[in-house]
C-alpha cells in the first residue's frame, strides 16, 4: 500500500515540530502581552499586531505541514502502533487536531481585532486564550511523539 508523502515522512514531521516551536514563542508572547492588556495595563498596538501577524504566518505553516505529515502518521504510527498499545496517545492526538482547527477562528478573532483598535482588552483575552490553546497543542504534540514505537 503506498502512503502519500511517506518518503518525505520523517522531514515533514521535523519541519512540523521545528515551525511549531515558532508559534509557540510567538504565541507565548502574545499571550503576555494579552494578559497585561486584560490587567489594564498599556501595551503598544504595533506590538501585538506584528506578534500577531508572526503566530498567523507560522500556524498556517505548521498547520499544512502538518497536514503532509498526517498520512505516514495515521497509517504507520497511529494505525499499527498507537490504536492498539497507547490508544490514550491517538485520543490524545485528536485533542491537539481539533484545538488545532479550533485556535484557527481564534487567530481570526485577534486579527480582525487588533485591525480595528476598538477593543483592546476583548483582544488581550482571545490573545491569552490562544495561547493558552497552542501551550497544549504544541504539549500534546511532543508527548504523543515520544510515545514508544513497537
Ligand atoms: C498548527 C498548529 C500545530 C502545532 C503548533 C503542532 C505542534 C506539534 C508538535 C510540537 C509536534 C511534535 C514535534 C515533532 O514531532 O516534530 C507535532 C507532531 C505532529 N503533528 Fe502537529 N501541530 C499542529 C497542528 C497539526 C495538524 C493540523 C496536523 C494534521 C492533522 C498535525 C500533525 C502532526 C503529526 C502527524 C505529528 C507527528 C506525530 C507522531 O508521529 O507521533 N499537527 N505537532
Amino acid at each position: 500500500m503506498s502512503v502519500a508523502f511517506e518518503s518525505l515522512a520523517l522531514e515533514l514531521v521535523l519541519a512540523h515540530g521545528a515551525v511549531a516551536f515558532v508559534v509557540a514563542g510567538a504565541a507565548g508572547q502574545l499571550g503576555l502581552l494579552g494578559a497585561r492588556r486584560l490587567r489594564g495595563l498599556e501595551v503598544p498596538a504595533a506590538r501585538v499586531r506584528t506578534l500577531a501577524c508572526t503566530v498567523s504566518a507560522a500556524f498556517v505553516l505548521a498547520f499544512g505541514l502538518g497536514l503532509l505529515a498526517y498520512p505516514h502518521y495515521r497509517v504507520a504510527v497511529r494505525g499499527l502502533v498507537l490504536d492498539r498499545q497507547s490508544p490514550w496517545a491517538s485520543n490524545l492526538f485528536d485533542v491537539k487536531e481539533n484545538l488545532a482547527a479550533f485556535s484557527l477562528p481564534l487567530l481570526g478573532v485577534v486579527l480582525a481585532l487588533e485591525h480595528d483598535q476598538r477593543a483592546p482588552r476583548l483582544s488581550g483575552f482571545f490573545c491569552v486564550a490562544l495561547a493558552a490553546s497552542v501551550a497544549v497543542i504544541v504539549g500534546s504534540g511532543l508527548v504523543v511523539t515520544l510515545v514508544p514505537g513497537p
